[in-house]
């Protein structure tokens, strides 16, 4: 079998030696005759696999002890609508900065939730035009953001899969600073590609299927004042109190998930952990965003520099029917998942950890040759 070369935004690409490492070990898991997806998540096999995932994610980050690691289910948008659930209370404000679809999406959820508990939501949105015509190319500078000091909460998408726009890739646009306003990540398409301090957020998730593992799990990291501060009238099962006092095991989690971002993870620490995939992904980035610049007359990205994902790299091509063209000749060379979101056309190359330096450098080597022959 020859594997393809996947740059789908998620689920994506998955590390191969995580992927073989499932198959010896899928029949019959650490000798005990039985798959780990057949285990008890009260049993002993299981959950050595369940602390060691949470161990590893402690490690990898340099994650304190002020703050609890979660394994939840309801992906990434579940988190939309349980964050304000657990954090807003009558007479409060949560802030959400947007820089893209689906900051867009965590606000409308905020909103309904802050209805329903007479708290309320301010929003600053940083895109250009309105309604379907908005366009996202740019996260703010620190001086653009004006954050309201006596907000629940300041909610940020570190990088937005779509447009490709991302805090803190490019070194001249950081994360917000908040102050002593708990600062909220979704960091779906970017957790884990290089370092970042923890301490500087109350709160960051991000759903597992595209830099580490398979969908399915939602990892979230938050502190443990938070959890401490979150509604108890809500239901258990939405309070991350419950999930935190019961390491992720108040129900049963989702095994497999979690085994397989336990194979992530160890994957990346045999790497040399973050600051190595950092290298590594910065290498890649700029193999690929250096053949956009050395050809602008063919190929233009959306995004202003400062702002440029590293996870998720958008540009476009002269026509539509060049870049139709362009995604078919890549399917012939073994290259998926080329096509830009539906909701902004062009092309989209996602470059999570498992895409390797190779498959980019395929890329970039594709999209010189395409230019050449045009
Ligand atoms: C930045 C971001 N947030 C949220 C989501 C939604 O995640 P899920 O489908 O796991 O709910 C995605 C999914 O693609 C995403 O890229």
């Amino acid at each position: 079998m020859t594997r393809k070369i996947n740059f789908n935004a998620g689920p994506a690409a998955l590390p191969l030696p995580a992927l073989e490492r499932a198959r010896e070990e899928f029949l019959d898991f650490a000798g005990s005759g039985m798959s780990v997806m057949e285990h008890s998540h009260r049993g002993k096999d299981y959950e050595a696999v369940h602390d060691e995932a949470i161990a590893l994610l402690r490690e990898l980050l340099g994650v304190p002890s002020s703050y609890e690691v979660l394994f939840l289910q309801g992906g990434a948008t579940q988190m939309f609508a349980q964050i304000p659930m657990n954090l807003l209370e009558k007479g409060s404000t949560a802030q959400y900065l947007v820089t893209g679809a689906w900051g867009e999406k965590a606000l409308g959820e905020a909103k309904t939730v802050a209805a329903m508990f007479g708290a309320g939501v301010s929003a600053q949105n940083f895109g250009a035009g309105e309604g379907k015509e908005r366009k996202y190319t740019r996260v703010p500078a620190p001086s653009e953001t004006k954050v309201d000091p006596a907000a629940a909460y300041c909610h940020i998408t570190s990088n937005e899969t779509i447009h490709g726009v991302e805090f803190n890739a490019q070194g001249s646009r950081p994360f917000p600073d908040t102050a002593s306003v708990p600062l909220v990540a979704d960091m779906s398409s970017d957790f884990l590609w290089r370092p970042f301090d923890i301490g500087k957020f109350g709160l960051v998730y991000a759903g597992a299927q595209k830099n580490i593992g398979p969908s399915g799990v939602v990892v979230v990291v938050i502190s443990k004042e938070l959890v401490e501060k979150g509604r108890k009238d809500i239901p258990k099962i939405f309070q991350f109190r419950t999930h935190a006092e019961n390491k992720s095991l108040y129900n049963t989690p989702p095994t497999f998930g979690v085994y397989m971002v336990r194979n992530v993870l160890s994957w990346l620490k045999g790497l040399g952990g973050l600051p190595k995939i950092e290298e590594a992904n910065r290498r890649k980035g700029a193999r690929i965003y250096g053949v956009i610049d050395a050809n602008p007359d063919f190929y233009r990205s959306p995004v202003e520099k400062e702002s440029r994902s590293m996870m998720n790299v958008v540009f476009r091509l002269p026509t539509p029917e060049l870049e139709e063209q362009f995604i078919a000749e890549a399917k012939k060379r073994g290259m998926v998942g080329l096509k830009g979101h539906r909701s902004v056309g062009g092309i989209r190359a996602s470059v999570y950890n498992a895409a390797s330096f190779e498959w980019v450098d395929a890329l970039a080597g594709f999209m010189e040759e395409f230019r050449k022959g045009k």
